[in-house]
């Protein structure tokens, strides 16, 4: 009897073997470090909900540069938690913002540091909401003008790329022509273009106090049922003048990563939401899964899906993980 298959162990046989035909590789290169900086001075402050993510006052924040650099880091990004929040988002655009002095902070002390700013209003509004609220809607086109005073005041401060999140319609338009007007033509556009309104995030508005004061992002934000939709937005972002485009969450969305990914040919960026962070932090900790292998897992599945960049609070870790 001749039996006729595939011998696929032939190239699982050794560690070094399967090292030799490793389709997808994590790299440090891949990895954006999300940092919360808040007022006041000596806070290292952990958030609840995120174990080993932590509100950071200016003062310590040069220590957690420090860290992140010499883990080989080389990309963060910034996001406020002002004392201050009005209708408008005023601190979103305050010269003195917290984000602003934050961002002229990392600059100064470490030029080569690639500074993102997440570009969005909702951590600085007392509704919660990502732009300008009237009889509790959210407005798009006024809230664009305030986007655009914040992308510039990011830029003006020393911001590299400017990653506008707040999902109204034709920000990346409005944003890349006040950043062209403002003599800001290379400072590039991360779009979070594809950016579902999702549970997941649960954790990050804890951590940015941020979470919506009355009714949900489901206006502006896109429904996680929707596929074609996505093309859409990414594709409004491109002709835009989007730089990279992001899609947000990761895990449950990874058919999306791989969709956009061919269809579309800039930098992709997955963002490894809070909500996928204390997920996995909250069953190690009860040591019901093995938290470096799951991590590896999950990152190496988004690359796999076509991601070049991820933005994940699990860097740190990963960029000591890839060290060791
Ligand atoms: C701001 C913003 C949010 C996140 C990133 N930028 C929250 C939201 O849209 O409610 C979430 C990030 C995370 O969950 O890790 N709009």
């Amino acid at each position: 009897m001749s039996l006729s298959f595939d011998r696929h162990r032939r190239l699982r046989q050794t560690a070094a073997i399967r090292a030799m035909v490793r389709e997808t590789h994590l790299r440090v290169d891949d990895l954006i470090y999300p940092l919360f900086v808040v007022e006041g001075s000596g806070i290292r402050r952990e958030v609840p909900s995120m174990p080993g993510v932590y509100h950071l006052s200016l003062d310590r924040l040069t220590e957690e540069i420090d860290e992140i650099a010499k883990l080989g880091i080389r990309a963060v990004m910034v996001f406020g938690v002002p004392d201050e929040k009005d209708e408008v988002g005023s601190q979103a655009y305050c010269e003195t913002g917290i984000v602003q002095r934050a961002i002229r902070q990392i600059k100064a002390e470490r030029s080569e540091m690639v500074v993102i700013a997440d570009t969005c209003l909702c951590e600085y509004t007392s509704h919660g909401h990502c732009g300008v609220v009237e009889n509790e809607q959210v407005l798009n086109d006024p809230s664009l003008e305030l986007l655009v005073k914040t992308a510039v005041s990011q830029a003006q401060a020393g911001a590299d790329i400017i990653a506008p999140s707040n999902m109204m319609d034709g920000f990346v338009a409005a944003i890349r022509h006040g950043l062209d007007e403002a003599g800001f033509e290379n400072v590039p556009i991360m779009s979070y273009a594809i950016k579902y309104a999702s549970a997941f995030y649960g954790p990050f508005r804890d951590a940015a106090d941020s979470a919506p004061q009355f009714g949900d992002r489901k206006t502006y934000q896109m429904d996680p049922a929707n596929r074609l939709e996505a093309f859409r937005e990414a594709e409004s972002d491109i002709k835009e003048g989007a730089d990279f485009l992001m899609v947000k969450p990761a895990l449950a969305y990874m058919d999306i990563i791989r969709d956009i990914k061919n269809r579309f040919p800039l930098p992709l960026v997955a963002y490894n939401v809070s909500g996928e962070y204390s997920m996995v932090k909250a069953a190690a900790q009860n040591g019901w899964i093995d938290e470096k292998s799951v991590v590896m897992e999950m990152l190496t599945g988004m690359k796999r899906a076509g991601a070049d960049l991820i933005i994940t609070y699990f860097a740190k870790d990963v960029a000591r993980w890839l060290a060791e």
